[in-house]
């Protein structure tokens, strides 16, 4: 009795634990966010005509913990001015191939969901994922997908993480991931600690590596635990199943020799008062039967 319950809660345990891991991961594909954006820019932008200046593109609240913002300009100003939005500055001197006369850039920052859609095996993220995209916007009705690369003749286009959340001060253990449309990944070294350095549009965030020499001895120790905490909470089981029963058969034997003794001692009494019964007449008959015999034989 006592295993078979211990099997049926460690059953129990396992399988809500599987349940919560298979709820946990779920899918977020990143190639989904660019289209995302973009829909949500050329309906911000369909009701905003001024040019050049950023503007903040409202999301459904689903995605709240993202910013995304746009910005329409030509492509003479990029060139000429270059345009320096939140997390994103473009110098003067970049363009784009093919070219177009009017272009829209779109900036997102992915916030508290940036892990969900971008992982690295071996690094942990320690900044935000921020990301552009640069579309035709010649029209002034529609963002056009055009695959336009960007063209830099002069500074580098630079990404500012608003922050880090690792105290490594030492710039040189931290890398600056590039995420790009294919799905390959590229490492550079970061020159300043908060900003990265790029002349391609895509996502990008900064990682330190995860100490790998620890790693699997964490994982080691947290299944170590669990083996331990299966083991204890098994054992509790079994002690309090045998303690159970044992108690219950201790009340049931006090039970029967409680009964066993009440039947005794009634027994007992019994026999008492039988004889007592049979004593007291018998006796008083010894002792009358000369006087009734007296009486009857005159
Ligand atoms: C991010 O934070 C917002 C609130 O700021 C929250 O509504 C949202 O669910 C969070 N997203 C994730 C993936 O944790
Ligand atoms: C950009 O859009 C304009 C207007 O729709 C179009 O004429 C032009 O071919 C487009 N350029 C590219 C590179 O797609
Ligand atoms: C952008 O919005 C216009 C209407 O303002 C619509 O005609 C067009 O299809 C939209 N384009 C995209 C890519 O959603
Ligand atoms: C852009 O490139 C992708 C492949 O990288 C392709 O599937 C898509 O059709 C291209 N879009 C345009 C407008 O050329
Ligand atoms: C930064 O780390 C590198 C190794 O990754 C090391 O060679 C260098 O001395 C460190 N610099 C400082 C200032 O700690
Ligand atoms: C993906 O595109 C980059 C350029 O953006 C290129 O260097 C890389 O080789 C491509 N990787 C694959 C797997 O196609
Ligand atoms: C990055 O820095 C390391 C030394 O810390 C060097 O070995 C490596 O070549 C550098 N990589 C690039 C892409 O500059």
């Amino acid at each position: 009795m006592g295993s078979d319950t211990t099997r049926f809660i460690i059953f129990i345990v396992f399988s809500s634990l599987l349940s919560s891991i298979a709820a946990g991961s779920g899918s977020y594909d990143p190639k989904a966010l660019d289209p995302l954006f973009r829909y949500y820019a050329n309906r911000t932008l369909a009701n905003h005509h001024r040019t050049g200046t950023s503007r903040r593109v409202s999301l459904p609240s689903k995605f709240s913990g993202m910013e995304v913002y746009v910005n329409r300009l030509r492509s003479g100003s990029l060139w000429g001015r270059g345009v320096d939005s939140k997390y994103v500055k473009i110098p003067p001197s970049v363009t784009t191939l093919p070219y177009v006369k009017r272009l829209a850039i779109v900036y997102d920052n992915l916030g508290n969901w940036s892990t969900k859609y971008y992982q690295l095996p071996g690094y942990s993220l320690v900044s935000p994922v921020i990301g552009f995209e640069v579309y035709n916007y010649t029209d002034v009705t529609t963002l056009m997908d055009a695959n336009l690369t960007m063209i830099v003749t002069g500074e580098p286009i630079s990404i500012r993480f608003p922050y880090l959340e690792t105290k490594e001060r030492n710039v040189t253990k931290l890398k600056c991931v590039g995420f790009r449309h294919n799905g390959s990944v590229e490492f550079k070294n970061m020159t300043h600690r908060d900003v990265c350095v790029t002349e391609k549009a895509g996502h990008f965030c900064v990682v330190i590596p995860t100490p790998t020499s620890s790693t699997p001895e964490k994982k080691g120790r947290v299944w170590n635990w669990w083996v331990i905490g299966f083991a204890i909470g098994a054992v509790g089981v079994a002690v309090a199943v045998s303690v159970a029963v044992a108690v219950v058969k201790w009340w049931g034997e006090r039970k029967i020799k409680h009964m066993e003794k009440e039947s005794d001692s009634s027994v007992a009494l019994d026999t008492f008062w039988v004889r007592g019964d049979h004593k007291m007449p018998s006796a008083s008959m010894i002792r009358t039967q000369p006087a009734l015999e007296h009486d009857y034989v005159p």
